[in-house]
């Protein structure tokens, strides 16, 4: 039988876990992947009582939400802890991506090729993720490339997370190899079926032209529209001002700024949620803790 919300595992809360998730705490997501990953849209709030838990703490999430909802839902991870609890929230370093930008942006405009190739990768980190309209944008792109000639600057900015994903490129690429006979004749038989649809898109949009055009308008801006309020996409940005100041204005004290091996919660390198064997996943972080007395 399905386990009631009030079931779950309580005291360590991990909102928006996405596969990072361990299962003494009680992780939350959109989109349940794994057994022991609450599905809920944090948009609505969190779906505990007030003082639920000894610990909150989100990684890589709070720059998914407008400035504005954001702020709700720093106030619902208050309203979840208990007094004396720990919040403990990382998000990508906005001072330190501004930084790099400045500096490839004067090295590149000197003709310095490696200035270059990391100024094209850090723009993908500042718009990338907040501009793209599909998953994994531009920076997808640039992780399944054969080469990536800056690799071990992509690396020192996105850490252990990068090197999954290229190694996942090489798997699939491997195993695209191995399928292609098997595939080349599915595709074409596909591209026969699709060319026919397309002579009967082309010929409803004879005919229909107007009321054609503007269904089809609808079902993309419907599409992006989904995609952007899916969680994928960046709608703000913090660093080591704005995010205490956040902090402070809902009321949490003794804040600082730490890293992904430190941390005030008990145990915390024990959980691997933000590295393993001595190597941060998103070394790239602003990394704050704070409590709510
Ligand atoms: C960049 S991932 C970070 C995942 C994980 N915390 C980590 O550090 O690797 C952002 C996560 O926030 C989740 N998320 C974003 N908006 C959400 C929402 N409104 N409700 C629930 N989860 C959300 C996404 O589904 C995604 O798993």
């Amino acid at each position: 039988m399905e386990k009631s919300i009030s079931e779950y595992k309580v005291k360590l809360l991990n909102v928006g876990c996405g596969q990072r998730f361990h299962e003494d705490w009680t992780n939350i997501d959109f989109v349940s992947t794994e057994k022991g990953v609450i599905p809920y849209n944090l948009l609505e709030g969190i779906p505990f009582e007030n003082e639920t838990f000894d610990v909150v703490y989100h990684s890589h999430v709070l720059e998914h939400f407008s400035k504005q909802d954001g702020k709700r839902f720093m106030q619902e991870c208050k309203r979840v802890l208990k007094k004396n609890g720990i919040i403990r929230v990382a998000v990508p370093n906005l001072e330190e991506i501004a930084k790099i930008y400045l500096q490839s942006l004067k090295g590149a405009i000197n003709g310095d090729f490696s200035d270059q190739l990391n100024y094209e990768w850090i723009m993908l980190e500042l718009f990338d993720q907040t501009v793209r309209n599909f998953s994994g944008g531009e920076m997808a792109k640039y992780f399944h490339q054969d080469v990536i000639k800056n690799e071990e600057f992509v690396f020192s900015r996105v850490g252990e997370e990068g090197r999954i994903i290229r190694e996942l490129y090489f798997k699939e690429k491997n195993k695209e190899k191995k399928n292609h006979t098997k595939k080349y004749f599915f595709k074409e038989v596909l591209k026969k079926i699709f060319s026919f649809q397309a002579y009967r898109n082309k010929l409803l949009s004879i005919f229909f032209t107007k009321e054609y055009k503007r269904i089809k308008e609808n079902e993309k801006y419907i599409k992006i529209g989904k995609f952007r309020m899916g969680g994928e996409i960046h709608q703000w940005m913090y660093d080591r001002y704005s995010l205490p100041r956040l902090l402070s204005e809902l009321e949490f004290t003794d804040i600082y700024t730490t890293s992904a091996f430190d941390s005030r919660i008990q145990d915390w390198n024990k959980y691997e949620l933000e590295s393993k064997n001595n190597i941060a996943f998103k070394p790239d972080s602003l990394f704050i803790e704070a409590f709510k007395r």
